[in-house]
């Protein structure tokens, strides 16, 4: 069959974070005020890793790039642990340059959280929209925290989690009581809005989902599906994940 993603397959997971760091890079070398859609989770932690490396040793200025990332967990305040704006911060932001003014998360934390959805899309397309969106993908296919449903969210809103993912996130958590079962998540609009995307994907977990993105049906039970509808989608993945890809 005819794939229309872009799909590179690397060896094993640190190359894949090469890859996937260099198109990042690549991105911002071409545009340095180059606006990014960003992704929390284990798989871009190589990633930023290498970006923070690259960084260092002067092969990448971020003084000028906007993020907005995907995602964030509702009434998790922002120094906790688990979540996503500290782990941005823990990851990547306090290694490299960017300016605090120019970093961007959902906050599950907003008394009116309507407004904060609808301010966050505001503010993605006031900074001229996302260049390069990066993505994880879950077990299940989600994209951002866009679970498999009966229909989709187009733009930012708060959703709930399904019991798949929960148990998935609860490796993070000392029971399952605190795993939150809500977050923020930007819609399939926005995602699919952005200029170019980049997946990342490791291991052999995530080999359903990505066989089910690149040759499966475009379904709302397969939210990563809705990929093959955009023009400029590259997926960066290990051999494991690319392992029931068929030809
Ligand atoms: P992971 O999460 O990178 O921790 O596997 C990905 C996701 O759920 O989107």
């Amino acid at each position: 069959m005819v794939k229309l993603m872009r799909i590179i397959v690397e060896e094993d997971y640190q190359s894949m974070s090469k890859k996937a760091a260099l198109l990042v890079a690549g991105q911002v070398l071409l545009k340095a005020d180059t606006v990014l859609g960003l992704a929390t989770g284990s798989t871009p932690l190589g990633m930023y890793k290498e970006l923070v490396r690259m960084y260092q040793e002067g092969e990448v200025d971020f003084s000028a790039v906007k993020t907005f990332n995907l995602d964030e967990y509702y009434l998790l305040p922002p120094d906790d642990l688990q979540s996503y704006h500290y782990f941005m911060q823990e990851n990547f932001f306090k290694h490299i340059n960017i300016r605090a003014e120019n970093i961007h998360l959902p906050d599950g934390m907003a008394a009116d959280i309507e407004e904060e959805c609808m301010q966050y899309e505001k503010a993605i397309e006031a900074s001229g929209g996302i260049d390069l969106q990066v993505l994880g993908i879950g077990e299940n296919g989600h994209i951002g925290f866009n679970e498999p449903a009966e229909s989709l969210n187009v733009y930012t809103g708060l959703v709930n989690l399904t019991e798949e993912t929960i148990k998935v996130n609860s490796r993070f958590f000392s029971s399952m009581e605190e795993v939150p079962q809500k977050a923020l998540t930007v819609g399939m609009g926005t995602i699919l809005k952005a200029r170019r995307i980049i997946l990342l994907a490791s291991g052999e977990k995530k080999a359903k989902a990505i066989r089910d993105t690149v040759c499966g049906q475009v379904t709302t039970q397969v939210p990563s599906s809705f990929l093959q509808l955009h023009p400029d989608v590259t997926l960066i993945l290990d051999q494991a994940a690319a392992s029931l890809i068929v030809d």
